[in-house]
């Protein structure tokens, strides 16, 4: 296929609107769009402002008004409990309506908040587009967090309804879901008026009378109701996704309908290359971005397949699940995280369990959500014999920034390059004081406003908050908080992040936040945590502790509170296994921490003692006390 990349991003560039007016053109509209773009709405502008759809129109009524009614739209399969099901978008849409139903007869309706906290099943992804149908505003967490972060959220949002199920499914062992609810609606300060409770035969979970109902009970008494889709604005919140900010306070991204569905459509067919009934398996969590773009809404809105998948990529049972279930659903491409790579080929290295199964239909492999390092992905190039795709995007941006679109006519690769911008993002990097600087240097990653359709319109109820954290550092820029370089061809490097955030095995983790839990801590009296290199996760957290003047206890004791503190209070996600107790802090002499030394020495890369260190000593006890647990390297 001839590659035609750069007339697709040279048309966008010399007109914006006309780019997406036609994109818009793929989308069912209730009121369609006059202007698509709105410079003076809301922070930056607004996409579509006028124009009224519904998201979960777009997803099933519309596909079963084509005719498509008696085709698969959803495959479960779980490599959990070995269950497997396919739903046709006729079924599918009989199960939204009837929670939709279940939904309204609960008092939610038009803008109000719904939490999600469900592992990976149906139900969960039904739920989100009941919400869609409505016009209901749906908040997942990720299953791996713990109660106060959930709680957090739940107050954030101010959320009506709490829809969870009586446990997840991790190897080895039952996640007992539902306690974690009850705690965190006592915890909050804003109270649920009701929690729909999927009851699975692994873990049944007590309800709270008066508060908590059997979702498959409340379910069946709607059986057959018919829920119009109600026709929301295009600039209405379709959902808040809460990310790891710098502090504890996570940032609730807001997502409209009408961006979001323009865009996401767009990506399915140009960017992944899928046509309608085709099989797309993104092997990410309804948690994630990853799994709100790309396991429910893009796919459906798009008439491809989606696979919703509950396992893991080893051990659930081996590492040949992945191939399993791309050869027996006819997979033809597979998204998941870098992370995944590293654990199967840990495992089936040789590639034995890949060879075990035909791939046929199999057409590219796309990677995203951590830095694909390219010796893991020179080893799924030559494993896979399919073109293997990294591609770079944020919770914030909802859908791809740089990647090589395969429906495009795929470019040629550089292996640790996500390639080039796409259409609707134009990306500039820039060193601290706001300059553009040239090819080859590293700085800050930036993308020029207005950002496009799908991207964040603003954080919820936090305009200021988004503000401060994305757009005043850099006017008239959106920053990334990725440092990185472009050379000579275009081609964006993704190097770091330039703030607090860490990604542990492709899941985004706040390492300010983590230090305001060990500061908890009765016995610490200063901390600092920072991500050092694992081979399988990425980055893993580790803490470093100063203890109180006169605490006599063994340190070993207190840093394992602190990592049993951290468990409890962000959840096991965090996978903050590693504290080690330290005299003193190394600080510049303004009292900075040198988070960005401890981590070199952490990783073994050669460092240099910075001139402003208040005191050199400092750096030399942290060197030791890494050596002691295996990490370090020496001063050059
Ligand atoms: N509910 C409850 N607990 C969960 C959870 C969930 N939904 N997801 C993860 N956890 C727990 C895990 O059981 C683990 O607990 P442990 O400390 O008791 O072992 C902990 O959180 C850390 O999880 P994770 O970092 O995922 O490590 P892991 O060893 O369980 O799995 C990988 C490692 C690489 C196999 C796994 O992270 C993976 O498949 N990642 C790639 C796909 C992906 O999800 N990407 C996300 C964005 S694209
Ligand atoms: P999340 O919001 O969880 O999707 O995490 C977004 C962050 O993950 C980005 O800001 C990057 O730091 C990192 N990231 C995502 N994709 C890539 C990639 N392809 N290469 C490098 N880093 C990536």
């Amino acid at each position: 296929m001839q590659n035609c990349y750069h007339q697709v991003y040279a048309a966008w560039k010399r007109d914006p609107e006309a780019f997406w007016r036609d994109a818009a053109a793929d989308i069912d509209w209730f009121k369609p769009p006059e202007r698509i773009f709105s410079p003076d709405a809301s922070v930056y502008g607004r996409w579509f402002e006028g124009a009224e759809t519904n998201s979960c129109h777009n997803c099933l009524d519309r596909h079963v008004t084509a005719g498509r009614g008696g085709e698969t739209a959803i495959i479960f399969d779980s490599a959990m409990t070995g269950e497997k099901r396919r739903f046709t978008y006729g079924e599918a849409l009989g199960e939204v309506k009837a929670i939709a139903a279940t939904l309204v007869d609960l008092g939610i309706g038009r803008g109000d908040r719904v939490i999600l906290y469900m592992p990976m099943v149906p139900q969960a992804v039904f739920s989100m587009l009941a919400c869609a149908r409505i016009g209901a505003v749906h908040s997942v967490v990720f299953g791996g967090f713990a109660t106060s972060e959930l709680a957090a959220r739940i107050d954030d949002c101010a959320a009506k309804l709490v829809i969870t199920a009586s446990c997840g499914l991790e190897p080895g062992r039952i996640v007992a879901y539902k306690p974690l609810v009850d705690q965190a609606i006592e915890i909050a300060r804003s109270k649920p008026e009701h929690c729909l409770v999927l009851q699975r035969p692994e873990l049944r979970a007590d309800l709270v009378s008066g508060r908590d109902q059997d979702f498959e009970a409340a379910v069946a008494q709607h059986r057959d109701a018919e829920v119009a889709c109600v026709s929301v604005k295009a600039t209405d919140p379709l959902y808040i996704l809460y990310t790891s900010g710098t502090t504890g306070q996570p940032k609730g991204v807001v997502r409209d309908n009408g961006g979001h569905m323009v865009a996401l459509n767009w990506s399915m067919r140009n960017i992944y290359g899928l046509k309608p009934g085709e099989v797309f398996w993104t092997a990410s969590d309804i948690g994630w971005v990853v799994g709100h773009s790309y396991i429910v809404y893009a796919p459906l809105i798009a008439g491809v397949t989606t696979l919703i998948f509950e396992g893991k990529p080893v051990g659930t049972p081996d590492a040949g699940t992945f191939w399993r279930i791309v050869s027996e659903y006819h997979v033809r491409v597979l998204f998941t995280a870098p992370t995944a790579f590293r654990a199967i080929r840990r495992e089936d290295g040789d590639g034995e369990l890949i060879r075990k199964y035909p791939m046929p239909d199999f057409r590219a492999l796309f990677l995203a959500g951590e830095r694909a390092d390219p010796e893991t992905l020179k080893w799924a190039e030559r494993m896979l014999g399919v073109p293997v795709i990294d591609h770079w995007w944020q919770t914030e941006t909802g859908w791809p920034i740089a990647a090589n679109p395969l429906g495009l006519g795929a470019l040629p690769v550089k292996h640790g390059s996500p390639t080039l911008p796409m259409p609707g993002y134009e990306i500039t990097v820039l060193d601290d004081a706001g300059h553009p600087i040239e090819a080859g240097t590293l700085g800050n990653i930036v993308v020029k406003l207005p950002l496009p359709p799908g991207c964040l319109p603003t954080l919820w109820n936090a305009d200021d908050r988004f503000r401060s954290a994305y757009l005043d550092e850099f006017p008239g820029y959106y920053k990334t908080a990725d440092a990185g370089y472009v050379d000579g061809d275009g081609y964006l490097f993704i190097m770091s992040r330039t703030d607090d955030i860490i990604n542990c095995a492709g899941h985004r983790l706040s390492t300010g936040a983590m230090e305001e839990v060990c500061a908890r801590h009765p016995d610490v009296a200063e901390c600092a945590v920072i991500g050092v290199n694992d081979v399988l996760k990425g980055q893993a957290p580790c803490g470093f502790l100063v203890l109180k003047r006169h605490v006599s206890r063994e340190t070993a004791v207190i840093e394992s509170e602190v990592v049993a503190m951290i468990r409890e209070s962000i959840g096991p996600v965090a996978a903050f296994k590693t504290a080690i107790t330290v005299n003193r802090l190394p600080k510049t002499r303004s009292g900075k921490i040198l988070r960005g030394t401890m981590q070199k020495i952490a990783d073994g890369i050669p460092w240099k003692m910075p001139a402003t260190i208040d005191d050199p000593a400092i750096l030399e006890e942290i060197a030791e006390a890494l050596r002691k647990r295996g990490f370090g390297s020496l001063p050059m």
